[in-house]
């Protein structure tokens, strides 16, 4: 059967923007951002997207896009019997792991945008948004059923194909969701106290820097971010041809993931600030604090609608790029159909998530890796440990496994001006950085 493919550069480059802007943007950079001190966290992450993220995303995509295949199959076809297959192996696994968790926070927007729809938040719950949220998480299987919901839409949508389904999803949601955003952006800018916010993201207290876990955190957002070092931008560049050039496209993905992530800062923090509330409340920013905040603004319901639907939009066009990585490969290796393979992997999915989801209420106690809950410890052994190991892999693959002028060619910058400051990146610098900022926040290097 012939391979999908994209109808455009451009519709690759949705896609691929999609698979970048999503909770990450949203929901855990601001947190991220609030609680490692907002404005030196916000220069070392954009250092971490644009010096090692972008450089990198380029060799991933450029992996897909020469072998065409997916993301276990990209390694083995480009360098059979050798063991560099691995790297696609443990991006399957990270997929396994981070849609199970993301799938349930995202179940948690669908069900703050359903509140905000049918009126259960037009009015402060009895007992205030924090006892409201702690009691949902916490049901036993309440927050499941959205969670399930959330699988099916984005089960849906990868079974409908690449171009029909996963293309066309974000070509409408891409859109949307930056119209949205901005909309939001201009009111909260325009709310009284705004400009601490502003002045919180935007000005750097280089007195966090003096704890490497910030370093560690920057590296592992900006590669949770564009989505790197799992398989799913490498995927969605097997569906790519040689005539679409890859430079210009990765840098485009690169400036839209931050673009949505200073957007996203610009509508949370000036309205954490004029309302007095400490930006550094965690994972709860955007469920406990920001309700909150709507239910005290003009129109807020009209707001918490518009903020819920858009973090939903921003969760599915990623959700759909986590599940193509194992769908792929489960098609290719068992010769099965797109439909049965999405609702299969999908499946295994949501019962995975169903973990993330008892963590936070009857398993409450189980806290594997010293985290805070089962939710966390995913999130942390596949953002911080997984994805940035995947980056590592794919950087020495194209830095070291190709030579130079194969890596040239496949990532069409043969006759790029900046292209030996490129290579010395996915060579060198990149791993170096990766692997330092690793031993430095496991303490086996202090600086
Ligand atoms: N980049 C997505 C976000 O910011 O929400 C999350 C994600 C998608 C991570 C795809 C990893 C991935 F492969």
């Amino acid at each position: 059967m012939e391979r999908e493919k994209f109808s455009s550069k451009l519709g690759f480059m949705l896609a691929a923007i999609g698979s970048a802007v999503g909770l990450g943007n949203i929901w855990r950079f601001s947190y991220v951002a609030g609680e490692n001190g907002g404005g030196a966290f916000l220069v070392l992450y954009l250092f971490c997207v644009f010096i090692i993220g972008v450089p990198l995303l380029l060799a991933e995509v450029s992996i897909g896009r020469k072998a065409q295949s997916d993301v276990i199959g990209s390694f083995s076809r480009l360098s059979p019997g050798t063991p560099w297959f691995m790297t696609g192996f443990f991006g399957v696994l990270s997929a396994f792991l981070i849609l199970s968790f993301y799938g349930v926070v995202a179940g948690w927007c669908i069900y703050y945008l359903w509140n905000y729809i049918s009126g259960g938040f037009f009015v402060e719950p009895a007992g205030g948004y924090a006892a409201e949220f702690g009691g949902f998480i916490s049901h036993a299987w309440h927050p499941i059923l959205w969670h399930a919901l959330f699988i099916a839409l984005t089960i849906v949508i990868v079974y409908s194909g690449v171009k029909k389904g996963i293309e066309l999803a974000n070509k409408i949601f891409m859109p949307t969701l930056a119209l949205l955003l901005v909309g939001l952006a201009i009111y909260s800018l325009s709310l009284d106290g705004a400009w601490a916010g502003i002045e919180f993201l935007f000005t750097p207290d280089w007195s966090v820097l003096g704890d490497p876990s910030v370093f560690l955190a920057a590296l592992g957002q900006a590669f949770f971010s564009l989505s790197l070092g799992m398989g799913a931008m490498l995927t969605y560049g097997s569906y790519l041809s040689k005539e679409n050039k890859l430079p210009s496209a990765t840098f485009g993905i690169g400036v839209m993931d931050t673009f949505f992530a200073i957007i996203s800062g610009i509508v949370i923090f000036p309205a954490v600030f004029a309302f007095g509330i400490d930006p550094g409340s965690g994972p709860e920013l955007v469920f406990i604090t920001l309700p909150g905040i709507f239910g005290q603004m003009p129109f807020g319901e009209i707001i918490g609608f518009i903020f819920f639907f858009a973090l939903t939009l921003a969760a599915l066009s990623s959700s759909v790029s986590i599940l193509e990585v194992p769908v792929a490969f489960f098609m290719r290796i068992f010769n099965w159909g797109r439909k049965k393979t999405s609702i299969i992997l999908g499946f295994i999915m949501f019962v995975l998530g169903m973990a993330a989801s008892l963590g936070m209420g009857i398993w409450a106690g189980v806290t594997p890796i010293g985290s805070n809950n089962i939710m966390d410890s995913m999130d942390f052994i596949a953002s911080n440990i997984l994805l940035p190991l995947g980056g590592l892999s794919m950087a020495l693959f194209v830095g070291w496994y190709f030579n130079k002028s194969t890596a040239f060619e496949a990532t069409d910058m043969q006759d790029n001006s900046i292209r030996d400051i490129w290579y010395g990146i996915v060579k060198y610098i990149g791993p170096i950085m990766i692997l330092f900022i690793f031993l430095n926040a496991i303490g086996v290097i202090g600086w």
